[in-house]
């Protein structure tokens, strides 16, 4: 792992744009402020990254989207906006504590007939959806070793044309390394090994700088029926 890096005009820049393009949303800062107040870390998607998962929720037009990783709510809320009219979220989250929380930002933000979240860790919910897709839009952003066991679940839980969308791809830079023994460092690479050599699936990544330091956010489409 390189030194990190960071430079305060990334959250500069940041701020710049919300400033800008971000509507004020009162229930997503209720989320951030209870979510803080509740001892969850911060750990949520910044909220122009927030605002681009609802902004490709609309662009797709999604009436189903599975999220993996809920913490306090945040982005389920900014991907629940999304969704159209009659849409339904279902959102995985292990921690009982953490899903309290977000359940109360959820039914703040008046989301609660269109959100599901099903307590419990995504390796053992994910087979029960089964039934249940398949999702226009699948949201990855729980542990990070999990990612390449929940992308192989993503693509099960496809059609063509979903959208899967991967969190935290890049980690400063250490994707780099072929040597790393950080569990988050080796999946994520795993994780593009399968997403560059599976057929069902076209894709890219973008390194993301900001206030969440610098890391990365992958976007690939379902190109074939799973
Ligand atoms: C990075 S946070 C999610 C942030 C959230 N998506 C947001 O931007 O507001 C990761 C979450 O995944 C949860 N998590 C960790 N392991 C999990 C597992 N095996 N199954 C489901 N959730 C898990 C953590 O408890 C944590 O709340």
């Amino acid at each position: 792992m390189t030194d990190k890096t960071w430079d305060a005009t990334w959250d500069a820049v940041d701020r710049f744009i919300a400033d800008h393009l971000l509507e004020n949303d009162p229930a997503l800062q209720a989320a951030l402020e209870a979510s803080e107040a509740a001892g969850l870390p911060a750990i949520n998607v910044a909220a122009n990254q927030g605002k681009l998962l609802m902004l490709l929720a609309l662009a797709i037009g999604a009436r189903r989207i599975l999220e993996i990783g809920t913490l306090g709510g945040y982005s389920t809320i900014w991907l629940a906006r999304g969704l159209s009219p009659g849409g339904r979220l279902i959102t995985l989250e292990a921690n009982p504590e953490y899903a309290e929380v977000a359940r109360a930002n959820i039914v703040r933000a008046g989301l609660a007939e269109m959100v599901e979240l099903r307590v419990g860790r995504a390796q053992d919910t994910l087979p029960s959806l089964a039934a249940e897709g398949p999702f226009d839009l699948i949201f990855i952003d729980a542990d990070k070793p999990g990612t390449p066991g929940y992308f192989q679940w993503a693509v099960k839980l496809s059609r063509r044309g979903s959208l899967i969308i991967v969190d935290n791809v890049v980690r400063e830079g250490a994707i780099l390394d072929a040597s790393s023994d950080d569990a988050s460092v080796e999946a994520m690479r795993r994780f593009f090994e399968l997403a560059a050599t599976d057929p069902r699936v076209t894709g890219t990544a973008i390194q993301t700088v900001g206030a969440k330091g610098h890391d990365g956010l992958a976007v690939l489409l379902v190109t074939s029926a799973p």
